[in-house]
């Protein structure tokens, strides 16, 4: 495609962040982690490009307001205040969404503290955008701007750090009061797989709690086109009991430890095990993967095929071919494309093992065979 940037003849290949600590540190050093109190939910309403706005608006209020309830696609709506009932066996929901229209995007993020299941039987008492972890996916293009209302509706302060924008974080990521708001306007002005995630010290365990989502910004006339994309974030949970007789939270020596109980594609620990992602024979699908940690990178994988196209980190220019394995680190998103050219069961894992034996092994399925793997 003309819009894309022909590729490097010698591939670039640098491991980026390979040790999750230094990039805590370099985090927390470039004063990033700081913060708001808030949400956990995510609608979008239009997008007509209005007055050039201010590069970033940053208003907070100290009391809840009544959340604004434009859907988005995909998602049920609860009322700011309600804390919705425990996530049921549906799965998070992999596609990404398409792009609302006009150059302004208006969401309202909406924090809950609740109960979710994050694997069979297992349930946590997360922190959230919404009401799942991850938070909804948030897709946009280069150039557009996003306008987020972050509303705390739980106890805890919090706010939200997106890795998109280019704002003062003290001003715009800072934390929010339980009950409180803070609106937040950016420019996306770098395409890539981007993560976002509450900052509120300390972030370790925010992020931990459930506390992380992506945000996709297309480059200036898009990416080739494939047959399907899907979103993958990557998570990490660290539990101070087994979740079954009654709700888990965060052991924090573990995840100081980086000794997580399970890991995840899109928060919940095999999920594309028992309900795949689709795909046909033939087809090039595209993978946006963002891992979220709090600390583990993801080394990401797909056994039975070869990644054909790999974008680093954000950067649209530097793009890899014929990769088998590529270092997702903690805090940073990849974008892969791929072609699957017969039927079959194909896991996507983190070829990381430990991490699959914790639960981040997914599985597409090509031409809609029967059975399922294990790997
Ligand atoms: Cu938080
Ligand atoms: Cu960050």
């Amino acid at each position: 495609m003309s819009t894309y940037p022909a590729p490097n003849p010698i591939p670039q290949h640098e491991p980026l962040h390979r040790n999750p600590g230094v990039v805590a540190t370099a985090i927390m050093s470039a004063g990033v982690v700081a913060c708001v109190a808030t949400v956990s939910y995510l609608s979008r309403s239009e997008g007509a490009a209005a007055a050039a706005p201010a590069p970033v608006v940053v208003k907070a209020t100290a009391a809840s307001t009544k959340a604004s309830s434009a859907s988005m696609p995909g998602m049920a709506m609860p009322a700011a205040t309600a804390a919705p009932a425990a996530a049921a066996s549906k799965p998070y929901d992999a596609k990404l969404p398409a792009v609302g229209a006009g150059t302004v995007h208006r969401y309202t993020l909406t924090i809950h503290e609740q109960t979710i299941t994050i694997a069979p039987g297992v349930r946590y008492d997360g922190w959230l955008f919404g009401t799942t972890a991850p938070g909804p996916v948030i897709h946009v293009r280069q150039g557009d701007w996003v306008d987020v209302t972050l509303k705390n509706g739980g106890a805890m302060p919090h706010s939200v750090d997106f890795h998109a924008a280019r704002v003062a974080p003290d001003v715009a990521f800072k934390t929010v009061p339980g009950g409180g708001s803070v609106h937040i306007r950016f420019r996306a002005t770098t395409a890539g797989a981007f993560m976002y995630h509450c900052g509120t010290a300390p972030a370790l365990a925010h992020i931990a709690n459930g506390m992380y989502g992506a945000i996709v910004v297309d480059p200036k006339g898009g990416l080739p086109k494939v047959d399907r994309s899907y979103v993958l974030v990557a998570s990490e949970w660290y539990l101070n009991g087994d979740g079954k007789a009654a709700p888990a939270s965060l052991d924090m020596a573990k995840a100081h430890a980086m000794n997580p109980d399970y890991v995840t594609w899109n928060g919940v620990a095999g999920q594309y095990k028992t309900h795949p992602l689709s795909a046909k024979v033939g087809d090039t699908v595209r993978f946006y993967v963002v891992a979220a940690g709090p600390s583990l990178d993801t080394d990401f994988h797909i056994v039975g095929t070869v990644l054909d196209d790999v974008w680093l980190d954000a950067t649209t220019t530097d793009v890899l071919h014929g990769v088998q394995t590529e270092l997702v680190p903690a805090g940073g998103g990849m974008v892969f494309d791929t072609r699957f050219d017969s039927k079959g069961l194909y896991p996507f894992v983190s070829h990381s093992f430990a991490s699959v034996d914790k639960g981040q092994v997914g599985l597409v399925n090509v031409g809609n065979v029967a059975g399922t793997m294990s790997h």
